[in-house]
């Protein structure tokens, strides 16, 4: 291995960077050039290389967002391109490989979720080495324990909902936090336990209003005259699909705005008449400087997937599984997500202390 490329991926997410610093600095050790690619995998496309080294990787370890460009959803095989004032999906993919091969590129890391792992496992079955490293706040990729983002996602939750605790009580209020999770509960329930939430409303466990007004009001019967309620984004009330969604060119998923967390603070209140408030927390989860634990797990990663790349174990995604960082075939951690199970110790620990959910 002479020559190796790195890609960050889809949102950007806290980590990114650590990942980076850590591969770029083990590979140097070894004499491998690295390149990075801006712009994921919009820059494969386009050609937006450039080479990175011990300085270009210097003070990045605590940095936000990512030092490769801005990371974003395109990809080559449904690449969405303006003609002649027009917008055409194109299949640009064997461009990348030519490319690739012309650089003389042996390898590519993909740091990224579900969308840009899926993409790196197209690039596999035609032929290209790529290693992947499991990133996304939503922790939902399957086949790792943990992605990296998830813990400082879940800290940054749990810091609003310590001072949403003073607040609420201040003033005898229902507050709701609307963190996100569009498809699994992840960051709603740890920072729900984390945070001491009252009720944690997820995509997993479609809730009834009546039973989240009932533990308000049993908490007002005991004294307790407020509450504070997670709501992931991707939650829904039992029989009914109550999002607020866009869609943008060029993708495929449904973009929330917020709105969940709106609707629930003006049915409870009806419920209860207890005042109640939202606070929405969107992409504060995704920005800033990642945790000690992430640090240390994007670390792992990084080095790891070094490692992978040089026992040429293609295909692979590095995954964390109990303390110990694996591979695992990229395939089995892509269109599929991790949603919490019923018999999730996290959730029922958090049912025997009394937790509603809503159900
Ligand atoms: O996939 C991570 C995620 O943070 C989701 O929880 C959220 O709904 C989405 O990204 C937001 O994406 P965007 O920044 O494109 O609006």
């Amino acid at each position: 291995i002479k020559k190796l490329a790195i890609l960050t991926g889809g949102g950007d997410c806290p980590g990114l960077n650590a990942v980076i610093r850590a591969a770029v600095k083990t590979a140097c050790y070894r004499g491998i050039e690295v390149v990075g690619i801006q712009d994921g995998f919009r820059g494969a496309v386009e050609g937006d290389f450039r080479t990175l080294g011990f300085k270009d990787v210097s003070g990045i370890l605590p940095r936000g967002g990512t030092i490769l460009g801005t990371t974003n959803r395109d990809n080559p095989f449904a690449y969405s391109v303006q003609v002649e004032g027009t917008r055409q999906i194109q299949d640009r993919s064997d461009e990348v490989m030519d490319r690739f091969k012309a650089e003389g590129i042996d390898a590519l890391i993909t740091i990224g979720g579900d969308g840009s792992l899926s993409i790196a496992q197209e690039f596999a079955k035609k032929g290209l080495n790529v290693v992947g490293v499991p990133k996304t706040i939503d922790n939902d990729l399957m086949a790792t324990d943990l992605t990296f983002g998830f813990q400082t996602a879940v800290a940054t939750a749990q810091d609003a909902l310590d001072r949403l605790h003073t607040t609420a009580e201040s003033h005898h209020r229902i507050m709701i936090l609307e963190v996100m999770g569009r498809y699994a509960g992840w960051i709603a329930l740890y920072a729900g336990v984390a945070g001491g939430a009252d009720v944690i409303l997820i995509p997993e466990v479609p809730y009834q209003l009546e039973s989240i007004a009932k533990a308000v009001k049993r908490r007002a019967d005991q004294g307790k005259h407020f509450s504070i309620i997670v709501v992931a984004e991707g939650a829904k009330p039992l029989g009914g699909e109550m999002v607020v969604e866009r869609t943008v060119p060029g993708r495929t998923d449904p973009i929330k705005l917020g709105g969940i967390g709106a609707k629930l603070a003006a049915d409870l209140e009806k419920l209860t008449a207890i005042e109640s408030r939202v606070t929405v927390l969107g992409h504060l989860q995704r920005g800033g400087s990642p945790i000690a634990v992430d640090r240390v797990l994007s670390t792992r990663y990084g080095v790891a997937a070094v490692e992978a790349v040089l026992d040429k174990d293609y295909g692979m995604m590095v995954a964390l599984q109990g303390q110990d960082i694996v591979r695992v075939p990229i395939k089995e951690a892509v269109h599929q997500l991790k949603k919490i199970k019923s018999d999730d110790p996290v959730l029922l620990a958090a049912r025997s202390m009394g937790i509603e959910f809503g159900d």
